[in-house]
């Protein structure tokens, strides 16, 4: 039976950063009142990346940036590609994919290219699929991408999300390996509840819901957040499915090396290792630095710790995340 293991890891985000401040001023400019003090305390943000939205900043650009530096550690190229996942939320264009974007950019003719979306979840996803299509032996080499150029789908007068995300990129080279290799996914798991659509949503710009001026007007192309609402949840179900991933490869949570949980605020962060009774020093945090970058933040997070030298092979790391949907997961692999 064939297994899968990350071979390389990158991540990129734009070069702008917008701190609490400039962003408080951007928000006052739209009629809402925020500040330094009030994001940090609620949040932990202090700045975030937002893309110029010029061509080497869209999302797929950041995704090649992220790709190239993965596939470097993995010493492969493009020709060895034979599928490429990229979860996304916030594609280049609707059609062709994100995926067909990076494809092109990259040079990656022998591959199949495809979106996914699941939010703020959607590298898990990825991670998911990849896996399940090297054991079936259908593909041996698999890029998987969590990027997101969410900034255009802000609403700058809503101080509730806007303060939140970020843009950003992050890829894996997922490829197959033999059971006796120590560095492999161990196991990933997924879910999802419809029924909570309305927690996290952009109401216009598919088919439920035409752009039209007065649409526009009113900001329905933007997303629309309960915070609070999605707060409790995310912090049940990242206490969940980190227990899944640990429980059903029989480790315990002390084996763990490092959690790498979604980036969306620090004290859901705090919440949940506290309810894994899990230090934070074994929590890799980058939401200070990079904000809220959906499905990009557990793939930039852990490039990120890689790149310094905090995450050795052979540690066993977890990744823990929840997004809109709602949708949640985890993914348990030996590095
Ligand atoms: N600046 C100043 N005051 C603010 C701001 C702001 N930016 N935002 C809200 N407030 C005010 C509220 O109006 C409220 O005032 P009131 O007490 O007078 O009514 C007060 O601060 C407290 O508001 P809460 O909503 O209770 O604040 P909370 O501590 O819950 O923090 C936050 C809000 C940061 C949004 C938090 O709930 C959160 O992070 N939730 C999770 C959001 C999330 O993860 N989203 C990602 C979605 S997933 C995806 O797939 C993209």
């Amino acid at each position: 039976m064939h297994h899968s293991w990350i071979s390389g890891i990158g991540s990129a985000h734009p070069k702008g950063i917008v701190t609490n401040e400039e962003l408080a001023k951007k928000i006052a400019q739209h009629g809402a009142e925020t500040n330094d003090q009030w994001i940090r305390e609620r949040t932990g943000i202090c700045e975030r990346r937002i893309s110029s939205l010029k061509e080497d900043e869209r999302n797929s650009s950041l995704g090649l940036r992220a790709s190239l530096e993965a596939m470097e550690m993995a010493n492969i190229q493009p020709q060895d590609i034979d599928l490429i996942l990229y979860a996304t939320c916030s594609p280049d264009t609707l059609v062709p994919s994100t995926a067909c974007w990076l494809q092109k950019k990259l040079g990656a003719l022998q591959a199949g290219a495809l979106d996914l979306n699941a939010a703020c979840s959607g590298f898990v996803y990825g991670l998911h699929l990849a896996d399940q299509m090297i054991k079936t032996g259908a593909h041996k080499t698999i890029l998987v991408i969590g990027g997101e150029v969410l900034s255009p789908y802000l609403n700058w007068g809503d101080r509730t999300s806007s303060i939140l995300f970020g843009d950003g990129a992050g890829a894996a080279v997922v490829q197959r390996t033999h059971s006796d290799q120590s560095s492999r996914l161990f196991s990933t798991h997924v879910g999802s509840d419809g029924n909570l659509w309305d927690l996290f949503y952009i109401p216009a710009g598919g088919s439920n819901q035409e752009v039209t001026p007065e649409v526009y007007e009113r900001q329905e192309h933007k997303m629309k957040m309960k915070g609070r609402e999605i707060f409790k949840v995310a912090c049940n179900t990242l206490a969940t499915y980190a227990k899944k991933a640990i429980e059903s490869n029989e480790f315990s949570v002390e084996d763990v090396d490092w959690i790498v949980p979604h980036q969306a605020n620090l004290r859901i962060i705090e919440n949940v290792a506290k309810k894994l009774n899990v230090p934070m020093d074994k929590v890799i945090v980058n939401v200070d630095r990079f904000g809220n970058t959906s499905a990009a933040t557990v793939p930039t997070a852990f490039a990120e710790a890689v790149k310094t030298g905090k995450i050795k092979r052979g540690d066993l790391v977890l990744f823990d995340v929840f997004g809109a949907g709602l949708t949640y997961g985890s993914a348990l692999l030996r590095w």
